[in-house]
């Protein structure tokens, strides 16, 4: 088997597990990236099994991913019951990075909103520090963006081609080794134009982490 199918597996197990927390009646918040994915997946299963719930997603591909599998989407209007996300690396103490899909901004709105959120990961994305993943995405009005890669220059500012869903700018920051990651995002969201960063927290007993045998952990 190769590493991509084993992650999958892991990603899917985490999924499921998190599918299954949902309650019937649920709002649920759905999150974007290749763990989420299998979230909507593992939830749709479930809606084909006669649950009833109802989903905001956190771009228009999981949008289209869910729908595809009969979860019925639509706007944020208020609280959440739950929702689920991926992210791109967790440090020991639920510090974690996301926004590797360009998706942060509706992701932290998303997260707010819920009740309880649940991160999904495999075991590759427990890192020991921030530093093992390097980069930091931020979302920037675009008519700021030069202007606050500018004042960001230390930290090797690179924008990506696409824009969010919100039509945003997404620069990657890669801070130095040994950087604290807390006063980066907090230095970036500081300056005018930056709308959010990818730097999350979660307690670990809710972050899943899924293994490459098919089943799940909390990470603490
Ligand atoms: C999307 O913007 C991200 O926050 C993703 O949730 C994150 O990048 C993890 O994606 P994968 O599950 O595809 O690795």
């Amino acid at each position: 088997m190769g590493v991509t199918e084993d992650r999958h597996r892991a990603w899917r197990a985490a999924g499921a597990a998190a599918a299954a927390l949902v309650q019937p009646g649920d709002r649920v918040g759905l999150g974007t990236g290749r763990a989420a994915g299998e979230g909507i997946l593992g939830l749709g299963a479930r809606v084909r099994e006669g649950l009833t719930c109802s989903g905001v997603a956190t771009s228009a591909r999981s949008v289209e991913l869910a729908r595809e599998h009969g979860i019925p989407v639509g706007p944020l209007t208020g609280p959440l019951d739950i929702a689920f996300d991926g992210a791109d690396a967790v440090d020991p103490r639920g510090l974690m990075v996301k926004g590797g899909g360009g998706a942060l901004v509706r992701e932290r709105i998303v997260a707010r909103a819920a009740t309880r959120w649940i991160v999904l990961v495999d075991d590759p994305k427990m890192v020991s520090g921030l530093d093992e993943w390097g980069t930091l995405p931020i979302a920037v009005v675009p008519f700021a963006a030069e202007a606050v890669a500018h004042r960001l220059e230390d930290l090797a500012p690179t924008p990506r081609d696409q824009p969010s869903d919100d039509a945003l700018t997404i620069i990657d920051l890669s801070p130095p080794a040994g950087s604290d990651w807390e006063a980066v995002a907090d230095r970036a969201a500081s300056l005018a134009g930056v709308v959010d960063h990818g730097l999350f927290r979660a307690p670990l007993s809710d972050v899943f982490v899924g293994h490459a045998d098919g089943t799940w952990s909390p990470a603490g």
